[in-house]
């Protein structure tokens, strides 16, 4: 990957790679129990935008990080967030059919079935990031570990998505609403941004200090356009149910703001993204082109 490489063709670099270390991260389907492998395959491979990666090879970019313990660290981001949505999509969550543009995985399998992919990948997760040859470093390998598991469990997007399925029907404040958004969509996007960072160097304070306050700007943004795309969107494009949170009667920034201020929240933090990233000058640019894809996105 060239320094002269646009963004896009970065961008489908990155994809790319991140298939192939997917594909091999996790177990063959041919392997018993081969149904449940399977599933975690079709659960992970094949579909999504990959945000959560490019956000970590755009912060190892930046750090200097190698390319083998990126793939890993992205890969273990993407299980989790893979094992998020089979769970969010089933019945007793948000009760969902479509995801990715193929049939969620409890429709296609059964609800026992998604239930274990979950399980698995989150599992498989921590698997793939205790292996490979950074453990030799411990104390780096530990601390990437725990930010990932901060990240994904009660006070980070498990607990987002307790207080999502908390507040159906409810009218929540705007601060509530953004703990919630925080939590549930925020926390991983900023875990991949400083395992990214981490996989590169030991991060000096204000390093972090700068990084967390990219990643809590594009952290929210991510989720307020999810909840603008979900009222405007179609499904097709979606590649999952457009509509479903008013049908469901889910607060979301559309429905508290509006979706207009809710656009205009989301421009102020691409410009806060943006600002965060100046200490760090030209060599954030990925950072910097993930914020306005972020934001700009479709689908
Ligand atoms: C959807 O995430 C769920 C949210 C956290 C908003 P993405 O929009 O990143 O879904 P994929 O990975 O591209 O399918
Ligand atoms: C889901 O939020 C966030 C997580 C899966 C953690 P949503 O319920 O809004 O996600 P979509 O819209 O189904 O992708
Ligand atoms: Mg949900
Ligand atoms: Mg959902
Ligand atoms: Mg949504």
């Amino acid at each position: 990957m060239t320094e002269f490489q646009v963004f896009g063709d970065w961008m489908k670099g990155v994809q790319s790679t991140m298939e192939d270390a997917l594909a091999s991260f996790l177990p063959s389907a041919a392997q018993t129990p081969t149904r449940l492998h399977e599933a975690m395959r079709y659960a992970v491979l094949d579909g999504g935008k990959r945000v959560r990666p490019l956000l970590v090879f755009a912060a190892g970019d930046l750090f200097g990080a190698g390319t083998d313990l990126l793939a890993r660290a992205a890969a273990a981001v993407e299980m989790i967030h893979a094992y998020s949505l089979v769970h969010d999509d089933m019945p007793c969550m948000d009760d969902d059919e479509l995801r990715r543009g193929k049939a969620t995985v409890h429709v296609k399998y059964d609800e026992a079935t998604a239930l274990l992919v979950g399980d698995a990948l989150q599992t498989q997760a921590f698997l793939v990031l205790s292996e490979g040859g950074h453990i030799e470093d411990a104390a780096r390998a530990v601390a990437m570990m725990r930010l990932l598991a901060q990240a994904s469990g009660s006070v980070g997007m498990c607990g987002g998505q307790a207080i999502d399925l908390a507040s159906v029907g409810l009218n929540l404040s705007l601060g509530e609403l953004e703990q919630m958004h925080r939590l549930k969509t925020g926390a991983l996007l900023r875990a991949s941004v400083l395992l990214g960072a981490m996989a590169g160097k030991s991060l000096r304070d204000e390093e972090v200090a700068a990084l967390d306050a990219y990643s809590s700007a594009i952290g929210l943004a991510f989720q307020v356009i999810d909840d603008v795309l979900d009222a405007t969107a179609d499904s097709a494009t979606l590649g999952k149910t457009a509509g479903k949170d008013a049908a469901d009667h889910k607060p979301t920034y559309v429905s508290i703001l509006g979706l207009e201020q809710s656009r205009a929240l989301a421009e102020q933090l691409r410009t806060d993204a943006h600002k965060a990233l100046m200490p760090f000058g030209e060599n954030a640019r990925r950072l910097r082109d993930i914020a306005d894809l972020i934001v700009q996105r479709k689908a």
